[in-house]
C-alpha cells in the first residue's frame, strides 16, 4: 500500500513555540484515521499542513507523493487532490449560494458561481453526494440559512465532489445534538466503510463521534504525539488519560461505539 501522507518529524513554528512539534505520521491508502486532542493542541494546524495549505517550518510533509517545498510540487495541483471540510471552509462560502451550487463549485476549485454553465455529469455527481449525506430536501436552500448540522453535511459533500484520494474532516460533529450527531455518525461510518471512499482522517474531541469503520488513532498533546496506530491497539485508557491530561476509562461496546468517562472522587 502506497502512501497518502507522510509526515516526518514535522514542526510548525509560530512566534517561537511550535504549535506542531515533531510530528511524524504516516496514512497508508484506505486508512481511516481519528485524531484526538484537547483544544489548542494542534489539529487543525497539523490539518492544514496535510491539506497543503501550511508549510512546516521543520521537517517534510509528502502528500500523495508530492513533497511540500520541493521544486516540482504544485500545490494547485495538489489541493484538488485533497478534500477537506471544516469550520474554516463554511466561513469562505457565499450565504446566499443553494446547497446544490455550494457543492457543484467544488467542481471549479472557486467558491463562487462565476461560471453558470455546469455539465449535467457535475450536477448528477453533486445530487449524489448530497442525497448520500441526507441533504436531498434541501437543494434548492441558501447555504446560509442552514442549522450547524446540516452546514456540515453540505461541507462534507462539497469536500467529496473533486473525486479526492484524501479527505480531511475537522470536528464535522461539533455542535450538533444528539440526534444530528448519531445521524452523521451513521453516514460517517458508512463512508468509513465503503472500499472506495478515499482515505480518511477526522479530527475530534470526542471518541463517542468515531464511527465504526475507523481504523486507527492519532493522539495529540501540545502539538506532540501521545500515541499513533490501529485503533484497536491504541485508543486505550491510559494513553487518552496522557493525551487529555486526567484520569479517564475509555470503553467501546457490542456496536463497536466507544465512550469515555473521568474517574469519582474518591
Ligand atoms: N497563526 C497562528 N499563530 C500563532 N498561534 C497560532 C496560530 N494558529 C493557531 N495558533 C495556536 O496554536 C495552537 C494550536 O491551534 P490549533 O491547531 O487550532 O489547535 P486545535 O485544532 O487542536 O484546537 C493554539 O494554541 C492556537 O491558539
Ligand atoms: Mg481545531
Amino acid at each position: 500500500m502506497s502512501d497518502v501522507l507522510e509526515l516526518v518529524d514535522v514542526s510548525v513554528v509560530r512566534e517561537g513555540r511550535a504549535l506542531v512539534d515533531q510530528v511524524s505520521w504516516s496514512v497508508k491508502e484506505g486508512e481511516r484515521w481519528v485524531i484526538l486532542g484537547p483544544n489548542g493542541a494542534g489539529k487543525t494546524t497539523l490539518l492544514n499542513v496535510a491539506s497543503s495549505y501550511l508549510f512546516p517550518t521543520k521537517g517534510t510533509a509528502t502528500i500523495l507523493g508530492e513533497t511540500l517545498g520541493r521544486p516540482g510540487t504544485d500545490v494547485f495541483e495538489l489541493r484538488p487532490r485533497i478534500g477537506m471540510a471544516g469550520i474554516a471552509m463554511a466561513d469562505k462560502l457565499p450565504k446566499r449560494q443553494t446547497v446544490l451550487e455550494t457543492v457543484l463549485t467544488a467542481a471549479y476549485g472557486m467558491t463562487a458561481t462565476w461560471q453558470e454553465e455546469y455539465e449535467e455529469v457535475d450536477e448528477q455527481r453533486a445530487r449524489a453526494f448530497l442525497d448520500r449525506l441526507g441533504m436531498n430536501d434541501l437543494l434548492d436552500r441558501k447555504f446560509g440559512t442552514l442549522s450547524e448540522g446540516e452546514r456540515k453535511r453540505t461541507l462534507i459533500a462539497r469536500a467529496l465532489m473533486t473525486d479526492p484520494e484524501l479527505l480531511l474532516l475537522d470536528e464535522p460533529a461539533a455542535g450538533l445534538d444528539l440526534g444530528g450527531r448519531e445521524d452523521l455518525v451513521r453516514r460517517l461510518g458508512r463512508l468509513a466503510s465503503d472500499p472506495l471512499a478515499p482515505s480518511m482522517a477526522m479530527v475530534t474531541h470526542h471518541v463517542e463521534e468515531i464511527a465504526p469503520g475507523f481504523t486507527h488513532v492519532l493522539m495529540i498533546r501540545q502539538g506532540k504525539v501521545v500515541a499513533a496506530g490501529p485503533i484497536d491497539l491504541e485508543l486505550t485508557s491510559r494513553n487518552l488519560s496522557v493525551c487529555f491530561g486526567l484520569p479517564l476509562v475509555v470503553e467501546r461496546n457490542e456496536h463497536h461505539r466507544w465512550s469515555a468517562h473521568g474517574l469519582p472522587l474518591r
